[in-house]
């Protein structure tokens, strides 16, 4: 279980060229495309729905504080990534880096725990698109919203739509993605301008609203772990609400890490990747304080709407037509959202299924798109059933607290790969290891910690499923158990000749 997959062996199947239908992807990519792609995935729900239900639950306009915390902790992880990313650039990203450092356990924890992630990710906000969709057309909550939903066509439809657009090519979700990100980008651009002029002093003050006993119901299996662990009392607002704010506000800048699962379709991966990670957190944290900021600044924290907020704030301050603008962003925001959570979920399958821990088979590419196309296929439909049939406001938590486990073991094969490996060329390297990264671990760590039981509970047993997937099949069947060489050639029938 602690066998570790050779640095050579993960270079050598990454150079693979995809262009003869090989076990390899396609390079078509620059930086310019990755931040896109980053910038695609990081800017949706996070930013547009739950920066008002914090504001108004757990920070008040101390939010912004949270937004920078947890945009400081991303940042941490996000270096850690771009130095593995950077000298080992492979589609697998966090799961290949933790099978060359850590050992094979490891790597199925953190890969198990990616596909959740992304997945998930994908469902959640499938199913916010679907609201935002019927809100701005006026559709029947009972399809396409989550009051009396029997099955959520509105998400199962955009969803089946994105996988299509993801198997077919990375070019093409390249292009559909950078020119879903200019709007986002520049509505976000738009709200803290025009909102700049309804900003009250009065409004700010207290920036950090004095802690208050929490309500009934945030006791028990909703309070944070670390209330629970200490046997504090459950409250809300104060410092205590700020860091609790910035553990669930972090579902904000979930998904950059998806930039390194491009790395074998990447030009120049050495320096892109780089570029790329660290440019989308940049920006995706100067536009999410600016946001937040505005949104306390419009309105008393206690009157922020919960479901669509900036856009209902806009309407306090009698600017509708600001507010119809700003739906029309989400739409567009949130399908970029679903459509990288698609991309990056099929690569990390890919990967897994390469190394024989699930079945090789589903791990070939599609002779003319350059896609894992069987693995993108299989795990599409299931997204859809899923974002069709269940409730998911709930489980977004989830994802962040995947994303954060992910980032602490990344964060930790930082100093590991460097003892191990001091001889790799690594054209980006974190100031100051093994301190930063460290201190990056223990800061997700921690902010996990700040979830709820209840979300610690439910990835409990997402894990306690991977446990018996891994005993049951992959410890036996995967490539290094077996001894094969790594895989530069497809499993299963041959590689029709173009
Ligand atoms: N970071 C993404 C969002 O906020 C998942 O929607």
């Amino acid at each position: 279980m602690l066998r570790t997959k050779p640095i050579k062996d993960v270079i050598a199947q990454s150079e693979a060229d995809g262009s003869d239908g090989r076990l390899g992807l396609k390079r078509h990519l620059r930086a310019r495309d990755l931040t896109g792609f980053g910038i695609g995935i990081v800017i949706g729900t996070g930013i547009f729905t739950l920066t008002g239900i914090e504001a108004r639950d757990s920070a008040g306009p101390g939010v912004v504080v949270s937004f920078a915390i947890a945009g400081v902790v991303a940042l941490l992880a996000a270096l850690c990534y771009a130095e593995l990313a950077s000298s080992v650039p492979t589609a697998g990203s966090a799961y290949t880096y933790a099978y060359a450092t850590m050992g094979e356990v490891v790597a199925w924890i953190i890969g198990w725990d990616l596909l959740l992630e992304f997945a998930l990710g994908a469902a959640v906000v499938a199913r916010g698109w679907s609201g935002y969709l019927a809100e701005l057309l006026g559709l029947p909550t009972a399809w396409f919203g989550e009051e009396g939903s029997i099955v959520n066509v509105g998400a199962i439809g955009i969803v089946l739509l994105l996988g299509v657009v993801a198997i077919v090519g990375v070019r093409e979700s390249a292009r559909v993605t950078n020119l879903l990100v200019v709007v986002k980008v520049a509505i976000c651009v738009f709200i803290v301008a025009a909102g700049l002029f309804f900003v009250k002093a009065a409004n700010l003050t207290p920036f950090i609203p004095s802690s208050q006993p929490a309500d009934a119901g945030e006791d028990g299996i909703k309070q944070p772990v670390t209330q629970a662990l200490f046997g504090l009392e459950p409250s809300v607002f104060g410092f205590v609400g700020v860091l609790s704010a910035a553990a669930v506000v972090f579902f904000a800048y979930t998904g950059f890490e998806a930039v390194a699962n491009l790395g074998e379709e990447t030009r120049r991966p050495k320096r892109d990747l780089t570029l790329g990670l660290i440019g989308t957190l940049l920006i995706s944290t100067v536009l999410y304080i600016g946001v937040s900021l505005v949104l306390v600044g419009m309105v008393p924290y206690t009157e922020i709407d919960r479901g669509a907020p900036i856009a209902a704030a806009f309407n306090a301050v009698g600017a509708g037509w600001a507010g119809v603008l700003v739906s029309i962003a989400a739409v567009a925001g949130l399908t970029s959202v679903i459509l990288v959570d698609l991309v990056a979920m099929g690569r990390i399958g890919f990967a897994i299924s390469r190394d024989g821990l699930i079945p090789p088979a589903v791990a070939r590419i599609h002779p003319r798109w350059g896609t894992p196309y069987r693995i993108s296929g299989v795990m599409t439909v299931a997204v859809a059933l899923l974002a069709g049939f269940l409730p998911l406001s709930a489980l977004a938590d989830l994802v962040s607290i995947g994303a954060l486990c992910a980032f602490v073991i990344v964060s930790i094969a930082v100093p590991i790969l460097r003892r191990r490996r001091p001889d790799l060329e690594r054209p980006f390297k974190v100031p100051f290891s093994p301190v930063l990264p460290l201190v990056s671990a223990l800061a997700c760590l921690y902010l996990m910690l700040n979830l709820s039981v209840e979300t610690w509970i439910r990835f409990g047993v997402w894990m306690a499923l991977g446990a018996l997937i891994y005993l049951g099949y992959g410890y036996r069947r995967n490539r290094l158990a077996r001894h094969e060489p790594v895989a530069t050639e497809p499993a299963g029938e041959p590689t029709p000749t173009p």
